[in-house]
C-alpha cells in the first residue's frame, strides 16, 4: 500500500515539474500590457512631492478643504491622533491652526459632543494634501458655480 502511494506521489511529481518547465519556457515570450516580458521586474513607482504649502479652494461648497502640508508623519490611531495636537481647540490658537469645525463633535444622532466624535476621528479621510501628480487621463472637472 505504502509503496503504491509513493508511486503515484512520483508520478505527480513528475508531471507538475514537466507541466512547470514548459509554462516557464512560454512565459519569457509573452508580453505584459505594458510592453515588458511578463518576468521582468516593474519599473519603480513615481515618487511625487507633497505641495506643503500651497493653499487649494473649495471646489464646491460642502467640500471638506484639502491640507495644505504634508501629513505623512502625523499618526492617527487608537490612542493618539496628531491632527488634533494642532487643530483642536485650545492648541489651534497656540499653533495658528485652523481650528475644527463644530460639525466634527456631531455624532450620528445630531448630538453634540465634547470630544470629536468617531465618525470624524480619521482625518485623512476627508482632508487629504496634494502632490505635484499630473493627471493620468485628461479631465475636464470644473469647480461649482454658485448661484448668486
Ligand atoms: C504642527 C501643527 C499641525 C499639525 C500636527 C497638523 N496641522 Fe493641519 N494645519 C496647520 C496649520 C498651521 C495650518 C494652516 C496653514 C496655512 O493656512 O497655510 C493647517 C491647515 C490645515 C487644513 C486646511 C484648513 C482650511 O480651512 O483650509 C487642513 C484641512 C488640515 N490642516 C488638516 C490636517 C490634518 C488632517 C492633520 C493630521 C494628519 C493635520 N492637519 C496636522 C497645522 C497643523
Ligand atoms: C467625514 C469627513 C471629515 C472628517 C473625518 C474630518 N473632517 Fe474636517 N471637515 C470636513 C468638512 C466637510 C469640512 C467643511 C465643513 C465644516 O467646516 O465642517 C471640514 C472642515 C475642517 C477644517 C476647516 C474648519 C474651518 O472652519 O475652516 C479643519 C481645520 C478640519 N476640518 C480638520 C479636521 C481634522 C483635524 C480632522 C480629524 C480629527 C477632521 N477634520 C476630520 C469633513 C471631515
Amino acid at each position: 500500500m505504502k509503496t503504491k502511494i509513493m508511486a503515484i506521489a512520483i508520478a505527480i511529481a513528475v508531471v507538475l515539474g514537466l507541466a512547470l518547465g514548459t509554462s516557464t519556457g512560454i512565459a519569457a515570450d509573452v508580453k505584459a500590457l505594458r510592453d515588458t516580458a511578463v518576468n521582468a521586474p516593474d519599473k519603480a513607482a513615481d515618487v511625487f512631492k507633497v505641495q506643503d504649502g500651497v493653499k487649494h479652494e473649495r471646489a464646491y461648497r460642502q467640500q471638506p478643504p484639502l491640507v495644505p502640508h504634508a501629513t505623512d508623519k502625523y499618526e492617527i490611531d487608537l490612542k493618539v491622533n496628531q491632527c488634533l495636537r494642532c487643530h483642536e481647540w485650545p492648541y489651534s490658537d497656540q499653533e495658528k491652526a485652523p481650528k475644527i469645525s463644530d460639525l466634527h463633535y456631531i455624532d450620528r444622532n445630531g448630538v453634540r459632543q465634547d470630544t470629536v466624535n468617531g465618525n470624524r476621528y480619521v482625518c485623512t479621510q476627508c482632508h487629504v494634501s496634494q502632490v505635484d501628480a499630473k493627471p493620468l487621463v485628461e479631465n475636464k472637472f470644473q469647480p461649482a458655480v454658485m448661484n448668486r
